[in-house]
């Protein structure tokens, strides 16, 4: 008996000494270094369809050029026959048998495509684009795909105010009973 209470003495030693060692594991051992805030800030980019755009802007004509110099050969000359996404058209299309999902003819907020190209577009070299680049990008998108007018130039509040064609057509609530 008197043996197995010390051996879970020493058990319990040993356990609190791994945690104090990991508790200090970046002193001893020189782990990471402290994160500064600018470096925070150039990650912390995301924008919510209720969050907050940043300072710029861009017009359809302005898009164009970025858009035949970066994301056409991907996506094709127009926004589609490309290799990669089709980016333009689908419309009407989502309850037919044969659905064409596009940003244009599915995503249900603009803000989504200026936050998704900031950060993953150009696929090759993400982060590249300049905000007033991925502004003019998306107005030029959205042109494409009929949803605003040959001049618009889209910054944080028109962008803001565009309603996607397909944007009250999704469930807001998982309505499984179980579901939190
Ligand atoms: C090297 C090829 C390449 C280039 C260049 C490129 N893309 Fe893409 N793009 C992709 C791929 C691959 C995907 C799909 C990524 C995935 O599903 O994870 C994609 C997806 C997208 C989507 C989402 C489509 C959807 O319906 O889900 C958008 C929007 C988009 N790209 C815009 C752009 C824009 C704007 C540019 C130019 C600034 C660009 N892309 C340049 C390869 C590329």
């Amino acid at each position: 008996m008197r043996s197995r209470a010390r051996a879970r003495f020493f058990a319990s030693l040993a356990w609190s000494a791994a945690l104090a060692t990991a508790a200090f594991a970046d002193d001893r051992f020189g782990f990471g270094q402290p994160v500064a805030t600018l470096d925070v800030a150039a990650w912390n980019v995301d924008v919510a369809p209720s969050g907050s755009l940043p300072a710029g802007q861009g017009s359809v004509a302005d898009g164009l050029r970025v858009y035949a110099s970066t994301c056409a050969q991907c996506h094709g000359s127009n926004g589609q026959g490309g290799p990669m996404d089709r980016l333009v058209g689908g419309s009407g299309t989502l309850n037919t048998a044969t659905p064409v999902k596009t940003i244009g003819s599915y995503w249900p907020y603009a803000t989504t495509i200026f936050d998704y190209i900031r950060r993953a577009m150009p696929f090759d070299r993400p982060g590249t684009l300049t905000n007033d680049q991925v502004y003019a990008v998306t107005a030029y998108l959205l042109n494409q795909n009929g949803i605003v007018a040959p001049g618009a130039v889209m910054n944080a509040r028109t962008l803001k105010g565009v309603v996607m064609p397909n944007h009250g057509r999704f469930i807001e609530h998982d309505p499984r009973p179980d579901a939190p």
